[in-house]
């Protein structure tokens, strides 16, 4: 995942250097921002978030968010999953705290990943797990394919996950969560060129940086009313001013989602 991570930064460090506006942007001093926790956020629990779930390893370390949409279905990103098997993966809900040991741990029966998926720039970073056993917490609504207008351009959207709480530094041990306004697709593309698919991917955070999702969040949800509208997907750094962070368009998915949660 930190591989992928740098490798998608190169890229979209590249192609951002090619766009018009970036030279600006790049020599914005946003290092000098300073980071604060998700990058920006404050501490919650799965009691107020229990459809939240952890994906971990085999010996339950978190690696990725996910979101409960049915008692046996996890939506979550297709980069996440690159390189895990149904035995590699774990699921845990219920769980606040990165070093607890309560709530439900499940393995997974099958991994669904988007059929086009290759990498996380190029769109279609979305999967969904079948859990072995049913999650006894409350599921998230999805956004319905036409529900489009969840991403009118500085609506609030919440974000949440246990992820690095500033850019290469280290994971949050209770979960995190934030509120960042949805960036219209002209100013994303302005920012990432065409490393940012608009019908596959959807922008939030500050123009100034600040908050954001980082390393370790992706694969967690986007919400939108409380309903779930994108999944972090990647970004160039975390927070950085001018770059913010890109979300899987879950309303191109969510038949598909659909077609799998049913499955
Ligand atoms: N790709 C990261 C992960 O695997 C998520 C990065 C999100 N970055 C951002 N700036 N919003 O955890």
């Amino acid at each position: 995942m930190f591989g992928l991570t740098r490798v998608k930064k190169a890229a979209a460090l590249a192609a951002a250097a090619a766009a018009a506006a970036a030279t600006a942007l790049l020599s914005a001093p946003s290092a000098a921002a300073a980071p604060q926790p998700i990058v920006g956020g404050t501490t919650t629990t799965t009691t107020a978030y229990p459809f939240v779930m952890q994906i971990t390893d085999a010996s339950q370390n978190q690696f990725c968010g996910g979101t409960l949409v049915s008692p046996t279905k996890v939506v979550t990103a297709a980069h996440c999953m690159v390189g895990e098997t149904t035995s590699s993966v774990r699921v845990v809900g219920g769980r606040t705290y990165l070093n607890g040991t309560n709530g439900t741990v499940s393995r997974v029966s099958r991994i669904w990943i988007h059929p086009s998926y290759t990498t996380a720039t190029r769109g279609e970073d979305v999967a969904v797990l079948t859990l072995s056993t049913a999650m006894p917490y409350a599921t998230a609504k999805y956004v319905s394919s036409t529900d489009t207008s969840v991403y009118a351009a500085g609506t609030t959207a919440r974000i949440l996950g246990w992820g690095t709480t500033s850019s290469n530094g280290s994971s949050s041990n209770q979960l995190r969560t934030a509120t960042v306004p949805i960036v219209s697709d002209s100013s994303c593309r302005t920012s990432y060129g065409s490393d940012f698919v608009a019908n596959e991917m959807v922008c939030a955070g500050y123009s100034s940086g600040g908050v954001d999702t980082c390393q370790g969040d992706s694969g967690g949800p986007l919400l939108v009313g409380g309903v779930l509208a994108g999944i972090t997907s990647w970004g160039e750094g975390c927070a950085q001013a001018g770059y913010p962070g890109v979300y899987t368009r879950l309303t191109t998915f969510s038949s598909l989602v659909t077609a799998q949660v049913n499955s």
